[in-house]
């Protein structure tokens, strides 16, 4: 028996597919690349704008052709939009079999059994939130985990409690709730032992983490101590959230890579406070002010959005203004798009397509400009970099991230996936640097 799992949206997403592989493993199936020849897909949606949940219907409609020709394929549809809107596609799409939310997918072995003996399912409940600290990922599956390449990813938190207005999340994932430190360590431990080299703790809201007295500062100190670990990583990180406490122990603690996705979404105050992020402009840049004074080589990454309801000309100017004196490395854009049960729906969608699409491409093009620049001037700089893959294209070149999160390939570095290597960056390609090694 083979399966597939698709993944769309976000790092989570990516980490909750992992683990329905591993228990598809456990269940005997071989893991294959694509639909086609797979007797189970499982489609892992997101629903965080419109694009992706598109995609996701498109792609079930493919496999209702497939299905045509190969009746015995199981499909499932899992993650956010399976979450929301479960019950309307069960009922609407006949090719589906299986319908599952974020909280159901260590139940995925009893599914796939219901569905062997002929039923459509549909399991889309919580599991109880009423605890903030709760132990989501049951001890018993750890054994169980794997890695792919030289990274390991632990989910700390799950859920979200910031309600801004745009987003779909705690719809779709629930209230916020932490993992209990004891069981996020004994999962990093299991992973260093089976070879990470970096660990990414990961939540819709990371530095939100709260276990009775310990904050995320305290779970970051405490995992970045332990022996073998290399570097430590998370996402996403609130700024409301992300203090200036941070920034020094971040600076003060080498395993703790030097690198913040800091999401910015709009730079006026006024789009700011209707999409209820809690902070403005000067405290978003005062905070970054910080991180570069402490840390100069952090690499910060941002998400923008254009075209949120009642933006005008000025407001997006302020979005561009800030990305010229923050000099993000990496710039994720997007246009506003209404989404089910959130506060903005109600506001109005009065940005034209046109002028969304006419912002979007300022906004890519001022990032493409300021990212040149920055590779530009990474050129003779000495950076640590970990081997993560060999390139998809070209023959002995491996590819790795600089501590700071800059792309890094090696010519026949003579490397491996998961070496460590001291690199001198030789050129800057089209979006990412070359080097060769020191060491
Ligand atoms: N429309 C457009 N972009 C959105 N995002 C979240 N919700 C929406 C929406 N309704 C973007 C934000 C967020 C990223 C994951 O997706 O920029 O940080
Ligand atoms: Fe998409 Fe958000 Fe769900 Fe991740 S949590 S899959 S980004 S909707």
């Amino acid at each position: 028996m083979k399966a597939f799992v698709q993944t769309f949206g976000c790092q989570m997403n990516e980490h909750d597919s992992l683990r329905m592989k591993e228990m598809l493993d456990q269940l005997g199936y071989e893991r294959v690349p694509s639909a086609e020849g797979a007797d189970l897909v499982i489609l892992n949606t997101c629903s965080v704008r419109d694009l992706p949940e598109h995609k996701v219907y498109s792609q079930v409609g493919r496999l209702a052709q497939q299905k045509a020709q190969q009746p015995n394929l199981v499909v499932a549809v899992a993650g956010c939009v399976a979450q929301q809107e479960g019950k309307t596609i069960l009922k609407r799409y006949k090719v589906v079999d299986l319908v599952f939310g974020p909280d159901q997918i260590f139940s995925l072995p009893e599914m796939l059994a219901e569905v062997a003996q002929g039923k459509r399912v549909l399991r889309t409940a919580w599991l109880p939130r009423d605890k903030k600290i709760q132990n989501f990922i049951p001890t018993e599956e750890l054994d169980h985990f794997t890695l792919e390449g030289p990274t390991g990813n632990i989910a700390i938190t799950k859920g979200c409690d910031n309600f801004c207005t745009f987003c779909i999340v705690p719809t779709t994932r629930g209230r916020l709730v932490s993992r209990e430190p004891e069981n996020i360590l004994a999962e990093a431990k299991t992973l260093l032992q089976k070879g990470a080299k970096e660990l990414w703790l990961l939540g819709q809201n990371v530095n939100a983490y709260q276990a009775g007295e310990a904050g995320f500062g305290e779970l970051l100190a405490q995992v970045a101590a332990l022996p073998g670990l290399m570097r430590l990583r998370f996402s996403s990180p609130h700024p409301n959230d992300w203090t200036n406490r941070l920034t020094d122990l971040m600076a003060a603690n080498p395993v703790i890579c030097p690198a913040l996705h800091l999401p910015l979404q709009a730079g006026s105050d006024r789009i700011l406070k209707a999409m209820h992020r809690d902070h403005n402009q000067a405290q978003f840049l005062d905070k970054v002010a910080y991180l570069k004074d402490k840390i100069p080589q952090i690499g910060l990454s941002s998400d923008i959005m254009v075209g949120f309801p009642g933006e005008s000309e000025a407001n997006f100017q302020d979005t561009l203004k800030v990305m010229q004196l923050v000099r993000f490395h990496q710039v994720y854009a997007f246009k506003y798009s209404p989404r089910p049960g959130t506060k903005a729906k109600a506001m109005g969608d009065d940005i034209s397509e046109t002028e969304k699409a006419s912002r979007l491409e300022q906004v890519l093009n001022l990032h493409e400009r300021i990212r040149s620049e920055v590779l530009q001037a990474e050129v003779g700089n000495r950076h640590e970099v970990l081997i993560d893959a060999a390139h998809p294209r070209e023959q002995g070149v491996m590819t790795g991230r600089s501590a700071n999160y800059l792309p890094v390939a090696l010519q026949d570095a003579q490397a491996e996936i998961g070496d460590l290597v001291q690199v001198r960056i030789t050129e800057r390609r089209p979006h990412s640097l070359q080097g060769v090694r020191l060491d």
